[in-house]
C-alpha cells in the first residue's frame, strides 16, 4: 500500500514515521508513507498556497490550485482521496478495515482556517476524527494511518487486531499481567484455572458489560 500525505507542516510527521510500528511496517514494505509539501506545488513566485476569503471574514483559506496539482502528479485509477475536516464523517474502525484493503490513499491535510470549497471535489471521503477542531488536518491524518497500517495483513499479529475494541461493537475486556497481587488488587482468578472456555465466556461478559457501562450508544444502534 502506498499514502502519499498533502500538508503544510511535513516536519510534524518526522517522529511519527520514525517509531514503533510504522516504523517497522515501512522498513518491511509493508507500506509506503510519503509526506508532500503542499508548498512544493505552487505556482505563485512566493510560494503561496492560502490567500483572503471572497467575502471577507477572518483567516486564510487554502488555495484549490497547489491541492490539485499535486492530486493530479499522484493520483492513478486506484486512488482514494481522503479530506480530513471536522465536516467529515466520524472515523470508526469498520473504516480502518475497509482502507486497510485499498492500493493507494491520498491525504489531504486542512488547514486551521479552512480551504477553498472547489478542493471537496477531489476527495472521495471526508473524515473527522471526533467532535472537535485541531490546528490542522496533520494529527488526524496521522491517526487514521495508524490505524490503517496496523491492520495491513502482517503488520502485526492478526490475533492482536481480532480482539481489537469496537470489532463486534464490543469494547475490549480487561487484561492482566504478573504480579498475580499488586498493591491489594488481584487477578480474577477465573484466569488463572487454565479452562479455556471459561475463560472465553468470562472475557465475552466482561466485553458486554464494559461496553452496556461505557458505550450503550454502541450496543443499541439501529
Ligand atoms: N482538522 C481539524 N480538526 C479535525 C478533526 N476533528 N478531524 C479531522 N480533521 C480535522
Amino acid at each position: 500500500m502506498i499514502i502519499d500525505i498533502l500538508t503544510l507542516f511535513p516536519d510534524m510527521f518526522d517522529g511519527f514515521l520514525s517509531t514503533s510500528i510504522i516504523k517497522r511496517a515501512i522498513d518491511g514494505n509493508k507500506v509506503k508513507i510519503n509526506i508532500h509539501n503542499i508548498r512544493d506545488y505552487s505556482l505563485d513566485k512566493h510560494k503561496r498556497v492560502d490567500d483572503y476569503a471572497f467575502g471577507g471574514g477572518n483567516g486564510m483559506v487554502l488555495m484549490p490550485e497547489p491541492i490539485f496539482r499535486a492530486v493530479d502528479d499522484l493520483k492513478t485509477d486506484e486512488t482514494i482521496i481522503i479530506l480530513m475536516t471536522p465536516q467529515g464523517k466520524p472515523y470508526k474502525q469498520k473504516k480502518a478495515y475497509e482502507l486497510s484493503l485499498k492500493k493507494h490513499i491520498i491525504i489531504i491535510c486542512g488547514h486551521y482556517e479552512g480551504f477553498d470549497e472547489r478542493i471537496r471535489t477531489l476527495a472521495n471521503l471526508e473524515i473527522s476524527i471526533g467532535d472537535y477542531v485541531l490546528t490542522g488536518g496533520e494529527l488526524p491524518s496521522m491517526v487514521v494511518t495508524d490505524s490503517i497500517v496496523r491492520l495491513i495483513d502482517g503488520v502485526i499479529d492478526e490475533n492482536s487486531h481480532l480482539h481489537d475494541s469496537f470489532n463486534d461493537d464490543l469494547l475490549d475486556y480487561p487484561v492482566y499481567t504478573k504480579p498475580y497481587e499488586f498493591r491489594n488488587m488481584k487477578v480474577p482468578d477465573i484466569l488463572l484455572s487454565g479452562h479455556h472456555a471459561n475463560i472465553k465466556k468470562w472475557r465475552y461478559e466482561q466485553s458486554v458489560q464494559r461496553t452496556m457501562e461505557r458505550r450503550r450508544d454502541l450496543i443499541e444502534k439501529e
